[in-house]
């Protein structure tokens, strides 16, 4: 569905060169393969605040913006506890609209990621019921709730392209509602319950939402934030088993969130996760997770400068997010660019 045309590094870059080079997904072409890292926030008082944090990113040199997760509008979505978050309502149409503007008038592409808290809320809702110091704490769906969730993924994925979004990305990774039915990627070609089709049938919809050519993203873990162990495929073959789907079912590019981009996903390769990722999909990937940080007993910073130069140019990923540097420096991906990497700073 979506052609990736990667320009292939003509010599090995100096530091982090190669991600100030354009990108084209399929018809968006993005100005640098820079994304930014979702990172939600709450919005109190002023929301034109809110559009200018994105627009000051996107000015200077994001390729990608990535918003922090906005909620589905469910009953569940999370949207009760945390009712400062952006939501896909009617209501705040008008907001969404207002950052996909402000995003495109300073040059830069913004993808919207949609959010469904699941059972990390209380009360919630998920693949998998969740206790709490000992207590119960969210339930497992019933099969008859299914389809509201996944038509909330579809109604916010609808909202977001008519929002003037370039893309949407499906938050599947760290523990939330979608994670929690990744994770059950082993009974996919099983019996086929409703429970095991949930991630297919969620992302058929939104497919079906926002038409063949509008690019749908997917950001899964092997982590969450219960657990930073929490891994749930162990094997490239298990990974082909489990992308195969949803490359079928229309995901157009991943989002391989780690906690330390470089590290290898399985034993016996160098291979990353964002590596694996493109390699078995095919499709264009975004590598995350510690860049630019200081690692107790890792790399140093300029180290992940290094190790990101080599994932691009070995063809691991497409793009590198970033989270925390571009939090706290909007000129994060700019001074990459001017090659100022003194003044690149993660806190
Ligand atoms: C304040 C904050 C909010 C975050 N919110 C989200 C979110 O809404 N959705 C998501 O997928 N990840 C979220 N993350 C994780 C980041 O997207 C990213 O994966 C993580 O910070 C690692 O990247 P970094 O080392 O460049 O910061 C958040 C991280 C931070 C620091």
């Amino acid at each position: 569905m979506m052609e990736e045309t990667i320009c292939a590094p003509k010599t090995i870059p100096s530091a982090l060169e190669g991600f100030s080079r354009p990108l084209r997904l399929g018809e968006l072409s993005l100005r640098s393969r820079w994304a930014m890292a979702p990172m939600a926030c709450e919005v109190h008082g002023d929301f034109k605040r809110n559009v200018a944090y994105y627009r000051s990113r996107a000015e200077n040199h994001v390729g990608l913006i990535i918003t922090g997760g906005i909620v589905v509008d469910h009953p569940l979505s999370g949207y009760n506890e945390h009712p400062d978050y952006p939501r896909f309502v009617e209501a705040q149409s008008g907001r969404l609209r207002a950052i996909a503007e402000a995003v495109h008038g300073a040059g830069g592409a913004v993808s919207a990621q949609v959010w469904h808290l699941g059972t990390q809320v209380p009360g919630g809702l998920g693949a998998v019921a969740r206790s709490k110091d000992g207590k119960p704490f969210a339930r497992e769906a019933e099969p008859e709730r299914l389809p509201e969730l996944i038509e909330a993924y579809a109604a916010g994925a609808r909202m977001a392209k008519d929002a003037g979004f370039d893309a949407v990305e499906l938050h599947g990774a760290h523990g939330y509602l979608l994670d929690g039915y990744l994770r059950r990627w082993g009974t996919w070609s099983g019996a086929g319950s409703p429970a095991s089709r949930f991630a297919v049938d969620v992302i058929r919809a939104v497919r079906a939402a926002v038409g063949p050519r509008f690019p749908i993203g997917l950001r899964f873990s092997q982590w969450n934030v219960d657990d930073y162990g929490a891994r749930y495929l162990h094997s490239t073959g298990e990974m082909e088993r489990f992308l195969a789907p949803l490359v079928e079912a229309g995901i157009d590019l991943f989002h391989a969130s780690t906690r330390r981009f470089w590290l290898p996903a399985f034993e016996g390769s160098p291979l990353t996760f964002a590596g694996w990722t493109r390699r078995i999909s095919g499709k264009p990937v975004i590598a995350v997770g510690g860049f630019g940080s200081r690692h107790e007993g890792g790399p140093d910073v300029e180290e992940t400068y290094r190790l990101a130069d080599r994932l691009l140019a070995d063809g691991e990923c497409d793009l590198m997010a970033v989270g925390r540097g571009l939090l706290h420096d909007h000129g994060y991906c700019e001074k990459a660019r001017a090659g100022r990497l003194e003044e690149m700073k993660v806190p």
